[in-house]
């Protein structure tokens, strides 16, 4: 497929990490009495609001991750929009947010990543462009209620390959001390104020040697929840793939696809509370799973003082589940479910 614009030599695409990089151009649509307008490609990174909108002072903040893909055939590939523009809207009806109709959504990241497809890097890279909407109140109030306007922005950046050198583990720590999210409280929706609670714990956790926290049930402290920004997974010794079912943790789409790849794989998935203590010494391997790195294997879990070990390497399932997820991604695996996108 012939794209309006080459791919770019000045980046040096294996340099790549996840990180901010401006490109071209944004795109923003704008919500007022009652409808949205057309929405436009705009180069100005910054955004421009007034100082009482409500996403600065009322938490009417959300946003989402997705990634697209340039395919070894060349073409460029959404995975699984569709699951992101219905979790925005799950988060934004909880928000008191106005609806984003599915089409303008689709069309919205159409749209921007075409202006900015130069920057998708090169298939061969292992790189990706990360597509980051962000949805906002806008409108001024200084009463707590909800914005009258609203801004519906998406910025991409192309991000790197995680791991060049193979999926290594990292250790985690359970918290003691700090909730994520509280027990009936915003956990599954993916607004702006749950991160902000997480800074916190997340330092904390890495001063003592932890890249990556993990959070149990806010309501028991029994129950595993998630990770800080992905879900849990494990494999048991009997090879079942088995994953949290919780009110408080962010329904994942990476963990959701993988579910669907295990069972493809004639593997046993089980969506279930897990008991952290009496549970975690049982696994055989255990993975953070998210949009940014698909699977992190945890190479250990400190939980009240006890380390649990499951080795530096990532296991052979979850590999073999990375394997089949990626090569789908990347066009190199039949598409079966219609997963992709196309731009
Ligand atoms: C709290 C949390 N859990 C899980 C995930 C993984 O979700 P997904 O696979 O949709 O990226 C994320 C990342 O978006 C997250 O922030």
């Amino acid at each position: 497929m012939d794209y309006p614009r080459p791919i770019r030599t000045d980046i040096d695409w294996s340099a790549l990490s996840f990180g901010f990089m401006p490109t071209r151009s944004h795109i923003a649509f704008h919500w007022k009495d009652g409808a949205w307008d057309k929405g436009e490609l705009r180069t100005d990174p910054h955004i421009s609001m007034s100082i009482a909108a409500t996403c600065l002072h009322y938490g009417q903040a959300c946003f989402e991750g997705m990634k697209a893909f340039r395919c070894k055939d060349g073409k460029v590939r959404v995975f699984r929009p569709w699951e992101n523009i219905k979790r925005m809207n799950r988060t934004g009806h909880q928000l008191l947010h106005p609806e984003i109709p599915e089409e303008m959504y689709l069309e919205a990241i159409h749209r921007v990543v075409l202006d900015n497809i130069d920057y998708v890097p090169p298939c061969e890279s292992g790189g990706s462009m990360y597509i980051r909407p962000l949805f906002i109140g806008t409108g001024p109030q200084i009463g707590v209620s909800p914005a009258t306007e609203y801004d519906f922005l998406i910025m991409v950046m192309p991000v790197g390959a995680y791991y060049k050198e193979g999926l290594k583990g990292v250790p985690a720590l359970v918290i003691e001390d700090f909730d994520r999210a509280a027990p009936k409280g915003m956990g599954q929706f993916k607004v702006a104020g749950n991160y902000g609670a997480s800074l916190m714990p997340a330092k904390l956790a890495k001063k003592a040697g932890f890249p990556i926290p993990l959070f149990l049930d806010p309501r028991e402290h029994k129950y595993i929840d998630e990770f800080g920004t992905s879900n849990f997974l494990a494999i048991t010794k009997d090879g079942k793939y088995v994953t949290s079912d919780s009110p408080s943790i962010l329904p994942s789409v990476t963990n959701m696809s993988l579910m669907q790849v295990a069972r493809d794989l004639g593997i046993t998935v089980e969506k279930r509370p897990i008991v952290a203590e009496e549970e975690l010494p049982t696994f055989a391997e255990v993975d953070a799973c998210g949009t940014a790195v698909v699977i992190t294997p945890i190479s250990s879990v400190t939980i009240h003082g006890k380390v649990i070990e499951y080795g530096h390497e990532c296991g052979p399932v979850s590999q073999k589940l990375y394997d089949r997820l990626t090569g789908i991604q990347r066009g190199e695996l039949e598409d079966t479910h219609g997963w992709l996108y196309t731009i």
